[in-house]
């Protein structure tokens, strides 16, 4: 882990607290907050078994709280039954029948409003068609959609009847794909013909029958969503059209009761080797996570619109898109495209056009949207929006200052939000009629969780500012089940310290002298580039997988709008180019990446060398990389290198 020394740490003094009127009003109150936690404390597992039953409607109601007898591997209310969908759709429909439950709008401009008894048709219906085409409860069927409500519909269809499903970005590539979809053993696709993006289709349906060409033997059917009506291929036998195969379907469609720890989805996500993991999430404990952080901390009520600009193919997509906000009867925004089509206005215009009143992003779409300038939230209405979120990097204060000036109009609390993949939904976040924010810190725990930072031996780490491994000390109820098909890789990257006691979260963070968290970075090898997770492994593996190279390092630097950016250093199979740069190589293997991983993965910056640092047992020093890459000087020493002269061509001084 990264020395985290005190003095280097800045501390952020200002503090934004709620104002009267939005504390008056929030869903969580200072009072509720006390006797939350009080709850939680007295009592933790009769605290979760109190809020199962109050936020879900069960059919067979559970007996058993918490089963910790197979620890790691926890279940919570194991004996009871309930469908999601019946949660996030029919319970709806008695008093909500005609509610809004999506706005839609396309890239073009197109809106649909989508009420819950029209999507309780639709996820009905779907869900027929899925059984029609044999699929069953515990089947996995792969999405790989664009971000249209059907990507939703396909998602609570599968919940519907059982199915597991695992939501492939579409920004991914065919590679990716296939290999997701090998290891889930999926027996479905669903997939659109495109998606619009940036004002180009993303070729969907290409993608997935390049995927199958390159093997993909559990896979019996695909359905193709129409989205933009472009030419594609369709294989008879295989390839089936959405409106195909809702056509004459009933839209009743009795629920699947599943158990409490049936698993809802798989959610891959990278770590510090070169295979994603799919992560495993269970029905009630995921669910339960979902609905009490939308109203806990997206203070969500009835008359709100809720925007989550996240895409499904991340877990935000799932836990404030796709599940939660359902769960809690609210109605939700769904964007297709990109941030800055027309122009770096289109986010506030959506806000303006569909009255968003919580917006929840990521600090690199703030950042991003920030330094086009003021002209563009300045032309449009915002005073409906009343509370911002942030997710997936920590925020630099520069941008949360911005965001809370220019968006929220010092009017708005912003809430921080620090989660994981893994969590299922927000751990520790500020309560925001409650708890007064800090820029750039995720505040404090939410009622429940146990979350800490320690030392090597598992110590919390009582010191303020002094960085340590954060962790969360009871098991709690949307966390993750294992990972898919490999139990032992579960325990060894969650559970690996602390006698496998505590959740090893994989951040550095530190606690100030309020007991407020803020987090520091990773502490495995692992990057956040614009809020997505990547590991450097997955992408030293693309590049060496390409023809001409070697050898491939990888490590990230910081970059003003990312958050962080990826610098490669690649050893070629041929020779060094002069002073070890090569645009044309270097287009060739960023387009090369793209393939293999998809466009997030691209290298920003490659310098070839003749080696890489290592030391005499042929370990690279990635302290050194880094340091190059960030334009550092090194300190270190470096007498331990096997090849010392390296360095001076890595700085491209030789
Ligand atoms: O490093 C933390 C960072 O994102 C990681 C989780 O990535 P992922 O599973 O892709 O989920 C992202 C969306 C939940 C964490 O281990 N991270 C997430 N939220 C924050 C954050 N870092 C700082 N502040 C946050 N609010």
């Amino acid at each position: 882990m990264s020395d985290n020394n005190i003095d280097s740490v800045l501390i952020e003094e200002r503090q934004f607290p709620p104002s009267k009127e939005f504390a008056d009003n929030a869903v969580i109150k200072k009072a509720d907050f006390d006797a939350l936690h009080k709850a939680a404390e007295d009592d933790y597992e009769g605290f979760w078994a109190d809020q199962a039953r109050d936020m879900l409607d069960w059919h067979t109601p559970f007996t058993e709280v918490l089963d910790d007898s197979n620890a790691p591997h926890f279940k919570w209310f194991a004996d009871g039954k309930l469908n999601v969908t019946h949660n996030c759709i029919d319970r709806h429909l008695a008093d909500k029948a005609d509610k809004t439950a999506i706005i839609f709008e396309g890239e073009n401009g197109d809106t649909r409003h989508i009420s819950y008894q029209q999507l309780s048709n639709e996820v009905n219906q779907f869900a027929n068609a899925l059984k029609a085409k044999g699929i069953k409860s515990g089947d996995r069927v792969v999405i790989y959609m664009p971000m249209t409500p059907e990507a939703v519909i396909a998602m609570q269809g599968c919940a519907r009847i059982g199915a597991i499903h695992s939501v492939v970005f579409g920004g991914f590539s065919a590679d990716s794909l296939r290999d997701r979809i090998n290891d889930a053993g999926a027996k479905m696709v669903i997939t659109a013909d495109g998606g619009t993006r940036g004002g180009k289709i993303v070729e969907l349906k290409a993608a997935t029958d390049k995927a199958m060409d390159g093997g993909c033997p559990s896979i019996e059917s695909v359905i193709v969503f129409q989205r933009t009506k472009h030419d594609i291929p369709m294989q008879s036998g295989r390839d089936i059209w959405w409106h195909d195969a809702v056509d004459g379907q009933s839209t009743d469609c009795e629920p699947e009761w599943v158990g409490s720890e049936h698993p809802l989805f798989l959610l891959y996500t990278s770590g510090s080797t070169g295979q994603p993991k799919g992560i495993q999430h269970s029905s009630a404990g995921y669910l339960l996570g979902s609905i009490l952080t939308n109203k806990w901390v997206f203070d969500l009520k009835d008359n709100d619109v809720f925007w989550c600009t996240a895409d499904v193919g991340w877990i935000t997509g799932h836990t404030y898109v796709a599940y939660g906000p359902l769960a809690a009867g609210g109605t939700i925004v769904i964007y297709e495209g990109a941030p800055t089509i027309p122009d770096a206005g289109r986010f506030w215009k959506i806000v303006e056009t569909h009255k968003v009143s919580i917006f929840y992003t990521a600090p690199t779409a703030i950042r991003a949207l920030m330094k086009q300038g003021d002209e563009f939230p300045n032309k449009y209405d915002l005073s409906s929006i009343r509370l911002l979120g942030t997710v997936g990097e920590p925020i630099n204060p520069e941008a949360w200052i911005w965001y809370h000036e220019v968006i929220g109009k010092e009017r708005c609390p912003i809430v921080d939000t620090w989660w994981q993949t893994e969590t299922g939904a927000n751990m520790i976040a500020p309560l925001p009629g409650v708890v007064a924010a800090k820029p750039g810190s995720c505040t404090l725990a939410l009622p429940g969780i146990d979350a800490d930072v320690v030392d090597e031996e598992g110590n919390s780490i009582t010191q303020a500012n002094k960085g340590g491994f954060l962790v969360i000390k009871k098991p709690f109820p949307s966390q993750l089940r294992t990972v898919w098909g490999d139990d032992q890789r579960y325990i060894d990257t969650y559970w690996p310290k602390f006698g496998g006691k505590y959740y090893l979260a994989g951040d550095s963070a530190r606690k100030d002298a309020d007991g407020y968290f803020w987090i520091m970075g990773r502490i495995d090898d692992v990057l956040n580039v614009s809020g997505h997770r990547l590991g450097t492994m997955e992408v030293e593996s693309a590049l060496v997988a390409h023809k001409g190279v070697a050898e491939a390092a990888v490590v990230g630097y910081p970059h003003e709008i990312k958050g962080e950016a990826i610098f490669a250093y690649v050893v070629l199979r041929g020779e060094r180019p002069d002073s070890g740069i090569d645009e044309e190589l270097t287009q060739e293997l960023r387009a090369w990446v793209g393939e293999q991983i998809g466009a997030i993965a691209k290298p920003d910056q490659i310098r070839f060398s003749d080696n890489l640092p290592k030391t005499r047992s042929g370990k690279i020093m990635r302290r050194l990389l880094r340091n190059i890459a960030r334009g550092e000087e090194i300190t270190s020493d470096t007498s331990t290198l096997e090849n010392e002269d390296i360095l001076l061509q890595l700085q491209g001084k030789a």
